[in-house]
């Protein structure tokens, strides 16, 4: 019986080490706690931790009971996990994966990868990849997630179409239009537009290069010399050379994007030089040209704003263009004036120049080259050339004006250099330019002072005569009205040359062209006053000898009328002539001059017609048997002043006519000494050397001094009148 106890007790054993098991067992599942939210897991009885990819407020482990567990943003900060280049982080529920970014995918096929070391996302290219989809008459390119259709070389846009999208239509590529300049009248350029409308009718953008060389020779033969263009006039050269560069750039530019290749270089038999560049894409610095220019600009400068492929850059050197463009004048800019000023201490006037390089003639896609964003810069091949004193080398590019003409102008190039034989030269916008060696004309001081101080002198004396001749009783009478009139006329021209004549050069505003025109009717007026005197003269010697000459009426009409007339006709036809960019007098173009120097030149040999006849008829008077001695001084007296009158006045604008050409400073200082002393000469010959003025003069100077001093300078003249017994005594 003990075994069987035994065996009971040890089944009780087995049965208490188990409840104990099953009890411990109870007891650990009841430490876990209940209330552990979605995405969490509970750690004992009292905290819960969230699942991998989930996070709550206060961390992994979280004992509060209103906790819950949020997904992990991996694409976000703090962990931001990076894809790599062309790829994106997609953020999932507790997770994330890195895909492709829109039209490119990863090299496995795959879709989706988890760290930036698998990243191999490449473009798609849907030109390869799809059936072709563009129109035959282009080509297809891929962009990032889908593809565009440009023109092919030597195709232009059909009307309708735009560029790079995906129903472009491009049509095959035509010569452009170009049609003669009017009103210039030249076998040779007809023959030039005979050849290019072959050119134009015979063209297939297959012989684009073929045709650009014609036409390179073509132009090369239009600027051969001898022609019929040496005779055409200066401002239809101008007229003529604007058209050309202008309508060479448009076709050459047209015809350079039809050009197979990426580059293209051309010199002529004339060694006219071409450089082209021709290309899809491209960035950075590029460098073109040839021996004559070269240039460096950004690509970014050269492609078209709406790009219209291919960019195209080109630069055209021609050296017969110089003949075209030889003459025209050169505007300086106001910052190198402002240089040269500090330079040679006294302001520039102008400058003459002669061209040293070829004209080379720009052209870029990009046809807004007014302003660029950053300076091309050039370099230009020149013979040797040093320059002297008041001399400089200058980059000038070819301004086209208004009227069709043109001027070569430096503002927005500047000259960054010379070495031997070529200049370099930046510029902020394109054009045709050359390197020209400018002749400053620096204002000389000297003359300016003599001007000034001469002037005035001679508008005091002025001033004297006009209240000599207004105030002293017994000289008045048609002659003094005369000699009033043209003091009058002298007085106030000087005064407004002294104010206005100077402009600052560039733009003619109306100030510029009223000061022009009322010097122009000044000095006429002067002028014709003058043959008043002569006229009156004539009365008074040859015809009645005593007589009255013209009446007051008469007087004024000539005087006043005709120098009106003369001026309103000019005014009428060629207003525009009045002004000039350096000095306020009238514009030597087309002969404009000739509006004051003809009548000038009729009224000298006028009154020197008369003159003559007055001194023939007076030695006839004077072997009379019987002569009137009085008058006939007194005659003689009057004709010696006036043809002293005349003399001066004449020969002063005889000087006057190279006034403005600033070479024959000799001229000029003879003209500016003559021009101030007029007045003065005016002066001495009414008034001091004359008797009645001069007791007229004592008389004043009596008031003013009192008597004691009248009486002596009565005796002390009568005493110089004296040692002068010829003097004139009107
Ligand atoms: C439950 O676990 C947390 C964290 O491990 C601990 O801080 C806490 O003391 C535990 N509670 C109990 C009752 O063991
Ligand atoms: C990504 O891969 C690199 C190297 O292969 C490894 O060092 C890095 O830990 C990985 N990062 C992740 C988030 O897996
Ligand atoms: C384009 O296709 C048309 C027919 O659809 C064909 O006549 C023409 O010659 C093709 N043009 C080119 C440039 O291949
Ligand atoms: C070409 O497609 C554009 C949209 O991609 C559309 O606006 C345009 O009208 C289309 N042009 C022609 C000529 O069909
Ligand atoms: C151009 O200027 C030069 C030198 O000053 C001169 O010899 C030539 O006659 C001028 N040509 C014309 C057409 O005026
Ligand atoms: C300039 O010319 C001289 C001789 O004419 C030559 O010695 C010198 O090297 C040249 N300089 C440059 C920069 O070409
Ligand atoms: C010179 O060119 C600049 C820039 O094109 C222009 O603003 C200026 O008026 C021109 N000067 C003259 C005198 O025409």
């Amino acid at each position: 019986m003990g075994g069987t106890g035994h065996s009971v007790f040890f089944l009780l054993y087995v049965l208490c080490v188990l409840w104990t098991l099953f009890e411990a067992e109870s007891q650990k599942t009841s430490d876990c706690a209940r209330w552990c939210p979605l995405n969490s897991r509970c750690v004992n009885a009292t905290a819960c931790r969230c699942s991998p990819g989930f996070t709550s407020l206060s961390g992994d482990i979280f004992t509060n009971l209103l906790e819950n567990c949020d997904d992990i943003n991996e694409c976000g900060p703090p962990l931001a996990v990076s894809c790599g280049k062309f790829a994106d982080c997609q953020n999932t529920e507790g997770s994330y994966h890195c895909e492709c970014s829109p039209g490119y995918q990863l090299a496995s096929g795959a879709k989706t990868f988890k760290n930036e070391s698998e990243n191999t996302c490449q473009d798609v290219d849907e030109c390869s990849f799809r059936p072709p989809v563009c129109h035959n008459s282009t080509v297809c390119v891929n962009t990032v997630g889908s593809y565009r259709c440009r023109c092919r070389r030597g195709w232009e846009l059909k009307p309708g179409f735009q560029n790079k999208q995906m129903n472009t239509t491009c049509q095959e590529m035509s010569f452009p239009a170009w049609t003669e300049p009017p009103g210039i009248k030249s076998q040779r350029l007809s023959n030039f537009f005979k050849k290019v409308q072959v050119l134009r009718r015979d063209f297939k953008p297959a012989l684009a290069q073929d045709t650009i060389q014609n036409l390179i020779t073509s132009v090369d033969e239009l600027l051969e010399v001898p022609s019929d263009l040496d005779a055409l006039a200066l401002p239809e050269r101008h007229k003529m050379a604007t058209h050309l560069l202008s309508e060479l750039e448009r076709v050459l530019r047209t015809l350079a994007k039809a050009m197979p290749g990426a580059s293209f270089t051309y010199r002529s038999p004339l060694n006219t030089e071409l450089s082209l560049m021709i290309q899809e894409q491209g960035d950075g610095y590029t460098t073109i040209g040839q021996s004559h220019a070269r240039m460096l600009l950004d690509w970014a400068v050269a492609a078209a704003a709406r790009d219209s492929d291919p960019t195209v850059m080109g630069i055209l050197s021609s050296w017969k263009m110089q003949k075209l463009l030889a003459n025209a004048s050169l505007e300086l800019d106001p910052e190198t004036k402002a240089k040269l000023k500090d330079l040679h201490q006294s302001p520039v006037r102008g400058a003459q120049y002669e061209l040293l390089s070829a004209v080379n003639l720009v052209f870029l896609s990009n046809t807004n080259t007014e302003h660029l964003d950053s300076p091309v810069t050039f370099a230009f091949s020149h013979p040797m050339k040093t320059p002297g004193p008041r001399q400089g080398l200058v980059c000038a590019f070819w301004k086209s004006d208004d009227r069709g003409g043109g001027h070569w102008n430096t503002t927005g190039c500047w000259t960054r250099g010379t070495s031997n034989d070529s200049t370099t030269c930046q510029c902020s916008h394109l054009s045709s330019f050359a390197v020209l060696m400018a002749h400053y004309d620096i204002e000389d001081p000297k003359l300016a002072l003599i001007t000034k101080v001469g002037l005035a002198l001679s508008l005091v004396c002025l001033l004297l005569c006009i209240l000599t001749f207004l105030l002293v009783r017994p000289i008045q009478g048609s002659r003094t009205t005369v000699h009033l009139h043209l003091c009058i006329c002298l007085f106030v021209g000087s005064a407004i040359f002294l104010a206005g004549i100077e402009n600052e050069g560039g733009q003619v505003g109306l100030r510029c062209r009223l000061v022009a025109g009322l010097l122009h009717y000044c000095f006429l007026a002067a002028f014709c006053w003058m043959s008043l005197e002569g006229l009156e003269l004539y009365f008074l010697v040859v015809r009645v000898f005593h007589g009255q000459g013209l009446s007051k009426c008469w007087l004024y009409l000539i005087g006043y009328g005709v120098p009106l007339l003369i001026v309103a006709i000019s005014a009428a036809v060629r207003h525009e002539h009045y002004g000039r960019s350096l000095y306020c007098w009238l514009d030597p173009e087309d002969g404009f001059l000739w509006s004051f120097l003809g009548p000038v030149i009729f009224i000298v040999l006028f009154n020197a017609v008369i003159f003559v006849t007055t001194v023939w008829k007076l030695t006839q008077k004077f072997s009379e048997i019987n002569p009137d001695m009085k008058k006939l001084k007194k005659a003689r007296v009057l004709t010696i002043t006036a043809v002293a009158q005349l003399f001066l006045l004449g020969s002063t604008w005889v000087f006057g006519l190279f006034l403005f050409n600033p070479h024959s400073w000799v001229l000029s200082y003879t003209f500016t000494v003559l021009n101030c002393l007029q007045g003065f000469f005016l002066f001495i010959f009414h008034c001091l050397l004359n008797k009645k003025v001069r007791e007229e003069y004592r008389k004043w100077a009596g008031w003013v001094t009192g008597n004691r001093y009248s009486e002596f300078t009565t005796s002390s003249s009568n005493q110089t009148q004296a040692h002068r017994p010829s003097e004139s005594g009107m």
